[in-house]
């Protein structure tokens, strides 16, 4: 069974990655510093795949500390790297902080395996191309000047990757680059678990409707969109995941060689409005919502070309909008009934 070293395993896309590799017959490896994530996700995984997953806690930017886990786990076939701290305002608050992290586990990650066949997934981002020229934005599409420190450690953390691919010091790698990532596993055991008051659209909504938060603002009504709020790529986090098992696969394969890139996304945009409208009709709960100024640094739309996920990956995305909203808000009501 091939072993994949899944860094930021107990993260929101990382625990639902894990479980569809134990479905494809992979085991995975759990590296997090639970920076982001709470060592329950453990439990909730092991309730949806059976056992508990191999877990160790540690920092990737702590050199001393990779090396111990190499010593304890010298045979891993692939790496899937998603840790890295994510919230795009706090990046800007605070930019050393995403530079550093985000850069150092990963150099630090290809700096052991330099020597060593392995597989390498990285978790990239629509983010890469700001608000792109034309729609829908395919992979060669020019990458913007970054808006945030957070995107920007996306776009470097590419280069840097193809530039180890170039120099022989990385075999094989795959960014994949998420557009937006929402919804929750059927189980209902994993979800997304935001850290404060939410900034992203859907665990927004799903707070909302809980209780938790008095009314959302949809940010921006005047947009050129044809209901006027912002447009996106709304993707479900276990298609993501999917996705993960079928860029292991794609690297398995002989005839792949070096450095490549693809967009996960479904090929739609849906409006904020649209993505509201489906969530009450979706849930039957009415939502407080009122319209407010445009939020600083959005992009007006964005949605992805799938077409060479779908015919070089062999992966697109399979679950619409209403089963996005539907696992999310059951998520939402899991979670406030068993606090982790
Ligand atoms: P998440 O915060 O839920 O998961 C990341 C996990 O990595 C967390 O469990 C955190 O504790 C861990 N981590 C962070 N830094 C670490 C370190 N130095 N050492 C060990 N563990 C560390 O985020 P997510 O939404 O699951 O995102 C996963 C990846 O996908 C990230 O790289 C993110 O930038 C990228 N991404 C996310 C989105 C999104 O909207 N969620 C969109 C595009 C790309
Ligand atoms: C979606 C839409 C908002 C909250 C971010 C990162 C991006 C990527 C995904 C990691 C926008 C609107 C939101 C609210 C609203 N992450 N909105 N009211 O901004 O597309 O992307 O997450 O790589 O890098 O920038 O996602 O969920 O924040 O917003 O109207 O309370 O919802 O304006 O149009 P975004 P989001």
């Amino acid at each position: 069974m091939a072993k994949i070293l899944v860094t930021g395993g107990l993260g929101y896309i990382g625990s639902h990655t894990v479980v569809e590799l134990v479905a494809a017959g992979y085991e995975p490896i759990i590296v997090d510093d639970l920076s982001n994530s709470n060592v329950k996700i453990l439990d909730q995984l092991s309730r949806i795949i059976g056992f508990k997953p191999a877990f160790y806690q540690f920092d990737l930017c702590d050199m001393q500390k990779l090396n111990e886990f190499i010593a304890v786990e010298p045979e891993i076939d692939g790496i899937i790297h998603f840790a890295a701290f994510k919230a795009v305002g706090e990046s800007v608050r605070n930019p050393l902080k995403y530079y550093r992290n985000n850069f150092y586990s990963l150099l630090n990650l290809l700096e052991v395996y330099k020597t060593k066949t392995i597989n390498f997934v990285f978790s990239s981002s629509c983010t890469v191309y700001g608000q792109p020229d034309e729609l829908p934005v395919t992979e060669n599409a020019p990458v913007k000047m970054a808006e945030s420190p957070y995107g920007n450690t996306k776009q470097i953390a590419e280069e840097i990757l193809r530039d180890a691919i170039t120099a022989g010091e990385a075999q094989k790698v795959i960014a994949l680059r998420y557009f937006n990532p929402v919804g929750a596993h059927d189980t209902a055991l994993i979800g997304e678990l935001p850290n404060g008051v939410p900034q992203n659209l859907v665990p927004f909504i799903t707070q909302t409707a809980i209780g938790k938060r008095e009314k959302i603002t949809v940010f921006g009504n005047n947009y050129n969109t044809k209901d006027g709020s912002c447009v996106r790529d709304y993707i479900h986090v276990v298609d993501l995941a999917k996705a993960h098992v079928a860029a292991l696969r794609l690297m398995e394969n002989e005839g792949f060689k070096g450095y490549d890139v693809f967009n996960l996304g479904t090929g739609n945009g849906n409006t904020v409005l649209e993505i509201i409208a489906a969530f009450e009709n979706t849930t039957g709960v009415r939502l407080n919502y009122e319209i407010g100024p445009r939020r600083e640094g959005d992009v007006e739309k964005v949605w992805g070309d799938v077409t060479k996920s779908t015919n070089k990956l062999h992966w697109q995305a399979q679950l619409g909008i209403d089963i996005m909203m539907s696992s999310a808000w059951e998520w939402e009501k899991y979670i406030a009934e068993n606090p982790l």
